[in-house]
């Protein structure tokens, strides 16, 4: 879910509607927006878009005062009664939430159960608590910082007393939100990309703090009303970035803005003398770990698995791969000086985050990988490597994916170099030449187009099989297909197909092998050849020197280790070819969220 809001002098309206615009990528099944001004509090929610909002909004209404939110359903199903904001029963308080109030039941049985309810969300019992604890303390503040002392679970949260036209409540626990700083103006918001056209100087808020936001002063609070000073700092985004300027998609812009990143992260991550550029804290901890623990979700899972393949083969440090939301459940046997990295385009999944909560208490080193800089997972772990993608606004992750796989191979070389290993592998040249390919590759967007229609336009599902690393790039472009056109696609280890899976081929069942690698192209291909034998309908995507006259699509020759960076492309673009083929939203797919801030 997204949170925008604005108290100054100008009229909100347009602010947070544009604010939940650029938040939309943080889900987008319901929205709303509440202005406070002389007629009391103007309410506005709809099911669907920022669009649909837009339309239902009374545009003649003047207020300098709002809150907006965009949500993704987790409790009770996208729906009006259900969008946020919601108010407490007198309608005095007026509020908006993002994350998961774990105690809302012990609430409502301790203190509403008096109360009717106007929905079936976790959010109405914050707001109508507030309004009880009022009656009980006559303080707002008080109210508020009593309440939020009661909450269990993640918030973020902002509020409006329609008594009192100065001041918007705010207040944050493991959910992120941030407090912008303007001449005159204060804006409240989920991302800086929000509200980044108004300003770009921005203060942190930490978990279990209260702010109380006025139009020309801002008051951070501990939950005892302790107040709190802190610098605010200049978020690093170029508001150009989150434009898609003569772009159809952003999907589209990101996928061609990969051979830029490669070209950035190797500007980045070298000195002038072409010698490996990293912090030497992570260095020196790479150094003294005996195993690492990549821990990550969905899209960074995958960079995850070929980063593993990396880190052992040219660092020689053993390392897990593990899902996130799994991990705190059903955690391995740590080694004795394990290494946390965790990788995440947005820096502020849940998941993530629970496990590196619970890995700091446990007293483990931990490094971020992370496109956010400022984010939760950079702040709260012990170093950060940033990816330098530029903000990634497409909810199915392209550039982010390749940006985590080249900073893990520069990672994985600056920690064999600092071990002293034997190495014949110099990633910046490498990385170069990928970036080469990658250009390449997006030049043939018809040729893919083609394929797309002629494989996917129709089908109900499809299968991705590949060896070795193609394996790990077959999930990654499985997982794409499913996330933007909804066919069922699955990627699957070649070997492992006839163990099962092969009895789901049919007649025309699309099958899309990679075959990047010498020393499985023999059996890939075999695999192929079983598949066919069952009436697929298959499509080698194969790299130059291994491939065979039959094969659909080549792409150019890389390093063998860095392969996963270019066989991506022509599957990130299939995937998105394919979502047009049948109609599909391709920024913004059902269901998902790209930055999933509950767990
Ligand atoms: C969401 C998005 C995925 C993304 C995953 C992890 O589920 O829809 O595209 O890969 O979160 O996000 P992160 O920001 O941690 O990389």
């Amino acid at each position: 879910c997204g949170i925008v809001g604005y108290i100054g002098q100008n009229d909100t309206k347009e602010i947070l509607l544009d604010g939940l615009q650029k938040l939309e990528y943080r889900g987008y099944d319901s929205a709303g927006i509440a202005m406070l001004n002389e007629n009391g509090v103007n309410l506005f929610k709809v099911k669907g878009r920022i669009a649909t909002l837009r339309e239902r909004v009374d545009h003649s209404i003047h207020a300098t005062m709002g809150i907006g939110h965009t949500r993704w359903a987790t409790h009770g199903v996208p729906s009006e009664e259900n969008a946020h904001p919601h108010q407490s029963a007198s309608g005095r308080f007026t509020l908006v939430h993002n994350g998961v109030i774990e105690n809302y039941q012990a609430i409502k049985d301790a203190y509403l159960s008096d109360v009717d309810f106007a929905s079936e969300t976790d959010t109405e019992i914050v707001v109508q608590l507030i309004e009880k604890l009022f009656a009980e303390l006559g303080d707002t503040p008080a109210a508020f910082r009593k309440a939020m002392g009661l909450l269990k679970g993640s918030y973020a949260i902002g509020m409006i007393d329609n008594k009192d036209k100065e001041t918007f409540y705010v207040a944050k626990n493991k959910s992120p939100l941030l407090v912008g700083l303007g001449d005159g103006f204060n804006v409240v918001a989920s991302d800086a990309m929000a509200t980044l056209k108004v300003t770009d100087q921005y203060l942190e808020i930490h978990d279990q703090e209260i702010v109380l936001v006025h139009r020309d002063q801002v008051e951070i609070q501990d939950l005892s009303g302790t107040v709190l000073e802190r610098e605010p700092y200049t978020a690093q985004i170029d508001a150009s970035d989150i434009e898609k300027g003569t772009y159809p998609h952003f999907m589209l812009k990101e996928i061609d803005e990969q051979p830029f990143v490669m070209r950035k992260i190797i500007n980045e991550y070298q000195t002038e003398d072409s010698e490996l550029k990293l912090d030497k804290n992570v260095r020196q901890a790479m150094k003294d770990c005996d195993r690492i623990y990549i821990i990550a979700a969905g899209t960074s899972y995958h960079a995850g698995l070929v980063g593993k393949a990396f880190i052992e083969k040219l660092a020689n440090i053993p390392v897990e791969v593990h899902i996130a939301s799994e991990f705190s459940y059903n955690m391995p046997l740590l080694s004795v000086k394990p290494l946390f990295i965790f990788i995440s385009q947005s820096g502020e999944t849940a998941d993530s985050r629970a496990v590196l909560v619970r890995i700091k208490e446990m007293g483990h080193p931990a490094l971020t990988i992370t496109n956010v800089p400022g984010s939760t997972l950079s702040r709260e772990a012990d170093y950060t490597l940033n990816l330098y993608a530029g903000p990634e606004i497409a909810v199915a992750s392209t550039k982010a994916y390749t940006a985590q796989i080249a900073v893990l191979a520069i990672l994985a070389v600056d920690t064999a170099k600092a071990k002293c290993l034997e190495l014949d592998f110099d990633p910046m040249q490498e990385l170069a030449i990928v970036a080469n390919a990658m250009e390449v590759l997006t030049d043939q967007k018809e040729t893919i187009e083609e394929l797309a229609r002629d494989y996917l336009s129709k089908t109900r599902n499809a299968f991705f099989i590949g060896r070795s690393t193609d394996y790990y790039v077959c999930m990654e472009a499985a997982l794409k297909l499913k996330e933007i056109s909804y066919i069922q696609a699955e990627g699957f280890a070649g070997g492992e197909l006839k163990h099962g899976t092969i009895a789901l081929i049919e007649e025309g069942t699309p099958v899309i092998a990679i075959s990047t690698q010498e020393n499985v192209n023999y059996s890939i291909r075999g695999n192929v050849q079983e598949v066919v034998a069952r009436g697929a309908n298959d499509m080698v995507i194969s790299m130059k020197g291994l491939e065979q006259d039959t094969d659909a699509f080549v792409i150019p020759q890389v390093h063998e280790l860095l392969t996963p960076l270019v066989s991506v492309v022509p599957m990130q673009l299939l995937a998105y070819y394919a979502a047009l083929h049948r109609d599909c939203d391709v920024d913004k797919p059902r269901n998902l969220a790209k930055s999933v801030t509950v767990e």
